[in-house]
């Protein structure tokens, strides 16, 4: 059944309730998320992103039900990723001849996937824009890297409604699908989750792209994304988000990142966060073992925090394997302008501090001189040590 967005503007998506990992399984969904794709009847029919693959029927017996499917006279694909994308080989059978709008990558993107070239594709670039009738057109707007290089949104002029894709997203089902009715503590936790695992490496694109639609001077009243809430009640208020997200955004929080094999470790990670929490009490300090913690839930705390402490034991001269996959990922999100310390107990050769230090510097964190590199189990003198780091952090 369709849902109303406002005047000629429906909801045609699929809301996912039982999704627990996105991206295959490298992305925790926690409360559900879901593929909104929407249809505007005007004098033309038009029908803006899919759903993913597995939802296909489901979608097209929706769609069916709403409107013949001979009567959509084109499709707007913003992003070519399969979640936006995956039920268009299946609507595509059955009205082969639909002109899709899209970016030159999403052609790429569309083509590689589900290899029909011959798909009537029309490329648009930002400024280009299509008429549908009663004095509406729709606007396209090139998002580069937000999420992939083929993104876009597309703007309805009249009704004033952003289709912004991935951009403004979060992994959250909410069946009556606006901002104004989800709970606001989720929304905001799934929205900066999403931010942090997602978008962060882009944010210098971010921030340019949020200029650029600033400058174009449209009024926007709703936000249509293609995953968790539409914005209607103050849409603005997660582009203003994005923007102090896309500049180095850091709380007063410090996160301590470890993992342990014979619980060494894990004393010093408690040490260090009750020094903090003793030296500057208006610090918020979270403590996670990166083997039991959802690596994604940290990320996000460490993308709230102005520094990071990370430890891990020596283990054949190198660091445990958890912490070595959690620091390539957190390498991969290009963090700025945040402090770090490193920490581990040792057996017999002690190197952990110096690869812990080594893939720090290469994520791109600045590292402070205090650590602690405890031979066998922590002593007074280790302890002490903790003082220091925190010191060096506050
Ligand atoms: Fe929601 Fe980049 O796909």
């Amino acid at each position: 059944m369709k849902k109303l967005i406002k005047n000629n503007v429906y909801w045609v998506g699929k809301t996912d309730w039982e999704l627990k990992t996105f991206h295959g399984d490298d992305y925790s969904v926690n409360h559900g998320s879901s593929q909104n794709s929407y249809l505007i009847l005007e004098e033309k029919t038009v029908l803006i992103d899919t759903v993913w693959t597995p939802n296909t029927t489901e979608f097209l017996d929706n769609l069916k039900s709403e409107v013949k499917l001979d009567e959509i006279d084109f499709i707007v694909a913003n992003h070519g990723e399969v979640d936006h994308s995956g039920s268009l080989p299946a609507l595509m059978e059955q009205i082969p001849n639909t002109p899709i709008y899209c970016t030159a990558n999403a052609v790429k993107s569309l083509v590689g996937q589900f290899h029909h070239p011959e798909w009537n594709f029309k490329v648009v670039k930002t400024g280009d824009s299509v008429d549908i009738g009663n004095g509406k057109k729709l606007v396209f707007v090139e998002m580069p890297m937000l999420h992939w290089p083929d993104s876009m949104a597309t703007y309805l002029t009249e009704d004033n409604i952003l289709f912004s894709n991935d951009a403004f997203g979060q992994h959250f089902a909410v069946e009556e699908l606006f901002n104004d009715k989800a709970d606001q503590c989720l929304l905001w936790e799934e929205a900066i989750k999403y931010y942090a695992n997602i978008l962060n490496p882009f944010s210098p694109l971010v921030k340019r792209k949020i200029e650029q639609i600033q400058d174009m001077g449209i009024p926007i009243d709703i936000i249509a994304t293609s995953h968790g809430v539409i914005w209607r009640d103050n849409p603005m208020q997660i582009v203003e988000k994005y923007y102090e997200w896309s500049q180095g955004y850091a709380e007063n929080q410090i996160t301590i990142a470890y993992d342990t094999m014979w619980d060494g470790t894990k004393q010093l990670a408690h040490k260090i966060g009750a020094e903090i929490s003793n030296l500057s009490p208006d610090t918020k300090v979270k403590i996670f073992n990166i083997s039991k913690a959802d690596k994604n839930d940290i990320m996000t705390e460490v993308f709230k925090s102005k520094a990071i402490v990370v430890g891990s034991p020596t283990v054949s001269q190198n660091i445990l394997s958890s912490v070595s996959g959690w620091l390539e990922f957190l390498k991969e999100l290009k963090f700025k302008n945040k402090k770090s310390a490193v920490f581990g107990c040792y057996g017999w050769s002690g190197e952990s501090t110096k690869v812990l230090r080594e893939r720090l510097a290469a994520a791109g964190f600045d590292l402070v001189e205090p650590e602690i590199n405890c031979n066998w189990n922590p002593k007074t003198e280790d302890f002490e040590k903790a003082y220091d780091i925190a010191k060096a952090l506050i």
